[in-house]
């Protein structure tokens, strides 16, 4: 048996696998997310464990697995935030989270310290304002008495780690995301830690993402009811988990995940980064191997927003057959994603949502349909760069709550225009990382293996002829909001 845990955004998910790569049991709990002031995001690690604790509680319960039955356990989680501890392993403040866009002046004058071309070089990205490293330097400019309690700084699922071993270790693939991490030599980058006056012995260990970094000790055997001396390995950043759980680890083949956020990711054999570096270049979780994503910050996310605020007493499938009633392209109503800001293409966190083209003969479903269609216009972008990178994609599969849609399978297949596949396993990063745990723990010889012998695919959905071209024309008018629109978008 194999357990992969997920310390997402709106909660944890605990997967346990056999070693065929069947899944056994699976549990989740929710914790809050903390949004003090515009643009602010947050969480409480301590949240975090305890929701560990208990889907770990409830998957030995569920499954009736004896605890000295699991050879390992993976870790996975939301990337990019930034845990603060103090001399003691306490949490100092709430943890600054990947979504949260405070710190574009932080971001700004690290660039300027660094160089922009020491930056691009080092880190293979620009200093965005999810990455961990403006997060840091936020709290030495506005929490001056938390900043000097500081002596670990880790990334959100290793801070389970933490506490499931007492190790402070991190991986490639996560800590690629933290703008402080010398991409192409899969280390910490020490000269720029020296010129922001970073301690170096603030950041873990790292690993590559199926080695092992610890053990379950006495305490947190005590609190999940695991057994001590479990090994936990590296594991990695839900986007590299989740493409090792979709079998994304060789060059053609790449994801496209709808979760809150959205993610086209493909698998690189040597780092590459876009010319504008519109796109993440990133360790993958396969040793030796690299990946470059397009992340728009909210998919998902943007529906769910959508239904919240527009149609809450409805539920999810009524709003999607209320769109799947609207005919493709939503008869010229046209939305822009970008809730929270944006990263691919623009990263710009003052980009904002409109929607744009309403007449009187639009009604709800219109509006439900341009938003499935505005997050599909948003993750072409990102295709459309790896496709500029000169990447052949030969194969998209398809992951997250979104995948499930059929409707929204076809938009994106029509706006793609390419086949989308879906895979039988949706377990996503924690079955990702669980896969890691097999090829830590000597199941399998290497993560492609892994995949090989577990990742089968569902089923494909292929572009429409008729909707093909009217979204063609819909994507082209959609390129044109965003620069249109640019003047009135500000910070608030
Ligand atoms: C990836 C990213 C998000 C978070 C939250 O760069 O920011 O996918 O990891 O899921």
């Amino acid at each position: 048996m194999l357990l992969g845990i997920d310390i997402g955004t709106s909660g944890v998910k605990a997967v346990l696998i056999d070693t065929e790569g069947r899944v056994i049991a699976s549990a989740s709990e929710s914790y809050p997310l903390l949004t003090p002031k515009p643009l602010w995001a947050e969480q409480n690690p301590e949240d975090w464990w305890h929701a560990t604790c208990k889907a770990i509680r409830q998957i030995l319960q569920d499954s009736g697995v004896a605890p000295g039955a699991i050879r390992g356990i993976g870790l996975s989680g939301q990337m990019h935030g930034s845990v603060f501890l103090d001399a003691d392993g306490r949490v100092i403040r709430p943890a600054l989270l990947w979504c949260d866009q405070r710190t574009a002046d932080e971001c700004a004058w690290i660039t300027e310290r660094v160089g922009e071309q020491t930056v691009l070089q080092t880190t293979l990205n620009p200093v965005l304002t999810g990455f961990q490293a403006g997060k840091i330097i936020w709290l030495r400019r506005h929490e001056p008495e938390n900043y000097a309690r500081v002596r670990h700084v880790l990334l959100p699922k290793d801070y389970i780690r933490f506490m499931l071993t007492g190790e402070f270790a991190t991986e490639v693939s996560d800590a690629s995301g933290t703008a402080l991490f010398e991409v192409p030599k899969r280390d910490w980058a020490y000269t720029m830690l020296d010129t922001l006056e970073l301690p170096r012995e603030w950041f873990p260990r790292v690993y590559e993402s199926p080695e092992i970094t610890g053990r379950v000790n006495a305490a947190a055997a005590q609190a999940t009811g695991l057994a001590e001396g479990t090994p936990v390995v590296g594991g990695a950043g839900d986007q590299a988990a989740g493409a090792v759980g979709g079998g994304v680890v060789e060059e053609g083949i790449a994801s496209v995940a709808v979760g809150t956020s959205g993610v086209v990711f493909a698998h690189l054999n040597q780092p590459r980064v876009d010319a504008h570096y519109r796109t993440h270049t990133f360790c993958h979780a396969v040793p030796g191997a690299w990946h470059v994503m397009g992340v728009m910050l909210m998919a998902g996310g943007a529906l769910q927003w959508y239904r919240d605020t527009f149609m809450p007493q409805e539920s999810f499938d009524t709003a999607l057959a209320e769109a799947e009633a609207v005919s493709p392209s939503s008869e010229g109503l046209l939305f822009l994603p970008y809730l929270s800001g944006e990263r691919t293409p623009h990263a710009d966190p003052k980009a904002r949502g409109a929607f744009v083209g309403a007449t009187l003969a639009h009604g709800r479903g219109h509006f439900t349909r341009a938003v499935l269609e505005g997050v599909a216009y948003g993750l072409r972008d990102s295709l459309e760069i790896l496709r500029e990178m000169g990447l052949s994609l030969h194969q998209l599969r398809l992951t997250g709550g979104g995948a499930k849609s059929p409707l929204w399978r076809q938009i994106l297949a029509d706006v793609f225009g390419q086949p989308v596949h879906t895979l039988q396993a949706e377990e996503g990063p924690a079955f990702g990382v669980a896969l890691l745990a097999g090829v830590g723990t000597g199941v399998w010889d290497s993560v492609p293996e892994a995949c090989a012998q577990t990742v089968r695919l569902a089923d494909s959905t292929e572009p429409s002829p008729t909707h093909q071209p009217l979204y063609e024309a819909g994507y082209a008018q959609y390129r044109q909001l965003y620069p249109a629109l640019k003047p009135f978008f500000r910070l608030s």
